[in-house]
This record gives C-alpha cells, structure tokens and sequence, in this order.
C-alpha cells in the first residue's frame, strides 16, 4: 500500500518528500481562482496546504473543488512538503504541502452545530476576538456534549484523553511490576456494594438486583481467594442526585486491594509510591499534550512532593481550626472544608497533594476496620489533590463477626451481603485498599473545573445521551 505519515509528523526534515495525508478540511481560504489555502486537521494536529494552478500541481478545477469542501469534511492530500519563508498561523505544523492531489473522502453537512476553531479557543482568546469585532460564538457546555463527536475533535479534548489513557496506562504498569493481578469483578449484583441509595436498581431475572457501585466486595472476596494483591479498571455505577462539578452517575474505578502483613499504612505506602511515579510519568511523558490542554484551559503543574504528606484527620481539623473555621471533629469533611483545607496544606507544607488518615468511624462504610487503640477511629483514608478528593481507601475488616455487627450498625442488610460475609469464615487475610476515580484525577491533574471535561460521553443525573 501507500505510505501515509501523520500530520503531527510533518517537519522541516521532510522538507521536499513527497507525503499523502488523511484528516479533515477544517478551513477553505480562497486567494484567487488560481490559489487557495486548506488547513488540514488530523487528531488535533493542523498543515496549511496550498493549492496553486500550475502544471505539475492543480488545476482550475480543483481550487474550485477545494473551496466548495464543507469544513469537516474527510479528505486525503498528495503532495510535496516545502517550508515557508515566514512562520504559519493557524496551523500547528510550520511546514506547508504544495497539493498535486486532493480526494474528498467523506463529505461533512455544509452547516454544523459547533465550530471546531471557535470550540479550541480559551476564553482570554475569545475575550480578545470579541472586543476586536470578530464574530464567533461561545461554545457552551451542554452544546458540546450534545455534540461530543465534534467537541472531541479539537486539540484539547484530543489531548485530554490521551493523558486519561496514559493514567490507566501507567497505573497498571506499577501495579503489575509491584505483584498484583488484574482481576474483572461482575458489574450485575445482588445487593449495593457501598450501601446507602445511590444505587441503580434493575431486575435480573426476576430477581432484584443492581449495578456495582464499586468492585469493592468482590475485590475483597478476590483477596479471600488467594490472589495477594489485586487491581481492576472498570465501570462504576452511581445513582448520584447531586449535580456537581465532580460527580458521576457512570465513572471509571481504579481499585486496588492487598494483602496487609504487618500495618495498614502498607495500603498508604502503595498510593504514595504509586502517585509519585504516575506524576512524574506524566510530566515527562505528557508533555506536549499537557501544553494543548493549558493552551485552551490554562493551568499551574501539581505541586507534589517526593514523598507524600500524612496528615491525620485531626491534625487536619486544627489546621482548619487555627483558621477559624470549626468542624465536628467526629464527622465529616464538606466540599467547602476540603478546599479550605488543601490551600492551608499548600500554603503549609507546599504540596497539593496528600494523604488524609484515620478518619472517624462514624463517616466510614461499614467495611472500614476499627483503630485498634480507640474504636471512634478507624484505619481508614482519603487522597486529595488541589482539595478535592480522588481516593477512599482503608483496612477492611476480615472478621465475620465484627463485619456482622458494623454492617447491622450501619443499618445493610446483611442477608443481601451474606455471601461476603461467610468468605472470611474460611480463613481470610488481614488486607486493605482504596479506589481512585480516572476522571478526577485527570480533571485535577490538568486543573480542570469540570468532570465532564475528562468523561468522553458523560452520564449525569440528567444527561444518558449521547
Ligand atoms: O469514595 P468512594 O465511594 O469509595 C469506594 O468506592 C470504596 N469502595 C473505595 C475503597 O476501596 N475503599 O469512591 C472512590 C473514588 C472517589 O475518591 C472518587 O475519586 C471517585 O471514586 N468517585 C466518583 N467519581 C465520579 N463521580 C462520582 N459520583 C464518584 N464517586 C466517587
């Protein structure tokens, strides 16, 4: 076959070489009859090409063909690389095509619902367009995801899921070269994994069931088959009634449960290490497709330090206390009282991110094993990064008796969950874990405002299309 090179590979060094490349005609600009510009787009990355009557390029008829193209539409380019005397705008690539060739592949509707180029400007560009007269329209949030196809394509968005894939990447890397097993738990079960309504409800054969709010029993029951340490990456269900920034009716999970030989701040020692290396893997591997993302959402790199801040929950409560700000030391932390607390930490400790442990029990699932010196705490934790949480984690109790009595005191049913209960009656080892949420992390990472930002098609209490 033919050789196709990506339009992101399209450098000085190419200059001369004949290429042919695939992507879509984002703008037509007509010179003359004899002349006229294509921008070509392809996965975010742009090349101007240039369409030039003249014997060995095109014809007449194909810089009318050209500037008849519908932005959008999927067209292939053969042509030669040359490199301008002055530097392109509007392109990301600062080399041109001199077009022999051009083949309309897929024609796009001649009037879309979003604009790709106004849709990839950050808003201080859009303020600057505005006041200089330009005309263009805001692209708001809901009009995107009503047309996520075209919203993805710009470099941001092409951006952000390509860091997004990297996070699962590289949390599996580390997991597996630290031991664990990838396991897949079901996603139809009997009763809710985490208690509490936020469940999705549906009938499994005549029988009630419901959507897996966390892999959290089964990875637990995983443990109790001998596995050692476990991870999963996959879906998870929430029946969410709030409508924020950062919550999800359908997320991904990353969890993780292991075997705890001696304490459970073995489970604090994986996030730390974990963490660190997927930062520092970002920042290096990342690099290009953090600077589109800043480029339309402008951000400050996580401040994170090499070895990740403990702070117990009380220390936390009178850092918050010394501020001013009074919360019940045996409940729990609002959204307010997190951000608050994450901006004393940086300004404190210089890091925006870090470990939060030994929270109350009372604000704890019912799983959560009980501090062995004072019964109101529990070996429990919570990650958070600029103030926000991305991770619940804790021992668990491998004590069917106490779990017994802890879930009753929690008000579960415990027939619903009895078949958990009974797998640590075979013998079961201490053992503890957490679960990360992909698209906070990748939100927060990238200082984003919005979860729905990092969510490729986002389901919220009231969105399910498309
Ligand atoms: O805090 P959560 O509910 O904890 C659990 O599911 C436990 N089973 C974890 C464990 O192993 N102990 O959820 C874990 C993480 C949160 O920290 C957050 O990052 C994310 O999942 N998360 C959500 N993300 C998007 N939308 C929602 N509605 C979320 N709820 C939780």
């Amino acid at each position: 076959g033919r050789i196709w090179t990506e339009v992101r590979a399209l450098t000085e060094e190419l200059k001369d070489q004949k290429v042919l490349v695939r992507g879509r005609a984002q703008t037509v600009r007509a010179v003359s009859k004899k002349m006229a510009f294509l921008v070509l787009r392809e996965k975010g990355s742009t090349v101007q090409c240039v369409l030039l009557v003249a014997p060995d390029l095109v014809s007449l008829g194909m810089v009318k063909f050209a500037n008849g193209l519908s932005r959008e539409s999927y067209v292939d380019v053969e042509g030669t690389v040359s490199v301008p005397s002055s530097p392109i705008k509007g392109a990301s690539q600062q080399v041109e095509i001199q077009v022999r060739k051009l083949y309309c592949i897929s024609k796009a509707v001649p009037t879309l619902p979003i604009n790709i180029e106004d849709a990839a400007r950050s808003e201080v560009e859009i303020d600057k367009a505005l006041q200089a007269g330009e005309q263009l329209v805001r692209v708001n949030q809901d009009t995107r995801l009503n047309f996520r196809v075209l919203d993805l394509r710009t470099p941001c968005n092409q951006a952000i899921f390509r860091v997004q894939c990297q996070v699962e990447s590289i949390f599996r890397q580390f997991l597996l070269s630290e031991g664990f097993v990838g396991i897949h738990t079901p996603k139809l079960i009997a009763g809710s994994s985490e208690g509490g309504s936020a469940v999705f409800r549906l009938e499994y054969k005549g029988q009630p069931a419901c959507l897996a709010q966390s892999p959290q029993l089964h990875k637990q029951m995983a443990i109790c088959g001998d596995f050692g340490r476990v991870f999963e990456v996959g879906p998870v269900f929430r029946a969410e009634d709030s409508f924020t920034h950062k919550h999800l009716c359908e997320f991904t999970g990353l969890d993780v449960e292991m075997e705890i030989k001696e304490h459970y701040s073995e489970v604090m020692d994986i996030v730390d290490r974990l963490f660190v290396a997927l930062f520092d893997s970002l920042n290096k591997r990342c690099q290009k497709d953090l600077e589109a993302i800043g480029k339309q959402y402008p951000f400050q790199h996580l401040k994170y330090l090499r070895e990740t801040l403990r702070l117990t929950f009380q220390e936390g409560v009178e850092l918050l206390k010394e501020d001013g700000i009074e919360i019940d030391p045996l409940g729990d932390l609002n959204t307010e009282s997190e951000k608050k607390l994450g901006k004393l930490v940086l300004e404190k400790y210089g890091t925006e991110f870090y470990i939060l442990h030994r929270y109350p029990l009372a604000v704890r699932p019912f799983y959560n094993m009980p501090c062995s010196d004072d019964q109101t705490y529990s070996n429990s934790f919570d990650v958070f990064m600029r103030g926000e949480e991305i991770i619940s984690g804790a021992q668990r109790i491998h004590e069917p008796d106490l779990l017994t009595t802890r879930a009753i005191a929690c008000g579960i049913d415990v027939k619903m969950i009895s078949t958990y209960v009974d797998s640590f009656r075979y013998g079961a080892p201490p053992h503890g874990g957490f679960g990360v949420g992909l698209e906070r992390v990748v939100m927060l990472f990238c200082g984003l405002n919005n979860i729905r930002k990092t969510t490729l098609f986002p389901r919220d209490p009231i969105r399910i299309a498309p």
